[in-house]
């Protein structure tokens, strides 16, 4: 009989101390931070990033950099009516996924000179906007 109420009362202290416990979980995670907002997407980044000097478009005035419209597949100093630097005269290459990765890590690298004053070391970064100046093709 002893032995029983002891075995119950084991197990009872064993179930509370249980809950408590996840209790005491569930507390920590109402009070974690909520969720960061979702991550902007490459229209967003390139509002953000790029749109200051650039235009996606051809209707909008030139910025301090050449519109993007169509970029991708494009020959790389081809905008119409934009000044270039001087680099731009001796490069001779189509805009593709891999010369526009290069040129957002380091534009000088791609270009000796080149002016445009950015440079993105996030990867997934430079893939988001790279898949959003493709949409405008
Ligand atoms: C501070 C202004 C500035 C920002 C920000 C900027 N650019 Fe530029 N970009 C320029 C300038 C200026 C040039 C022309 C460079 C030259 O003549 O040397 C250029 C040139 C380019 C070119 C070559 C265009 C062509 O016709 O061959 C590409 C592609 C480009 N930028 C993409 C981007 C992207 C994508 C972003 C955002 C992630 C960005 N740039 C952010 C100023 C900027």
């Amino acid at each position: 009989m002893t032995k029983l109420r002891a075995g119950w009362t084991a197990r009872r202290t064993l179930a509370l101390g249980f809950c408590s416990a996840m209790f005491a979980v569930q507390m920590a995670s109402a009070q974690m931070p909520l969720p960061a907002a979702k991550p902007p997407d490459g229209a967003t980044l390139f509002k953000q990033q790029c749109a200051t000097c650039h235009t996606s478009n051809t209707s909008d005035p030139v910025r301090q950099g050449p519109s993007l419209y169509k970029i991708v597949g494009r020959h790389a100093g081809k905008a119409d009516g934009f000044k270039y630097s001087a680099g731009f005269a001796k490069t001779d290459f189509v805009w593709d996924d891999a010369r526009l990765d290069a040129w957002l890590t380091n534009p000088q690298e791609v270009i000796p000179g080149a002016v445009m004053a950015y440079r993105q070391a996030k990867p997934e970064t430079r893939a988001m906007i790279i898949a959003y100046l493709k949409e405008l093709n």
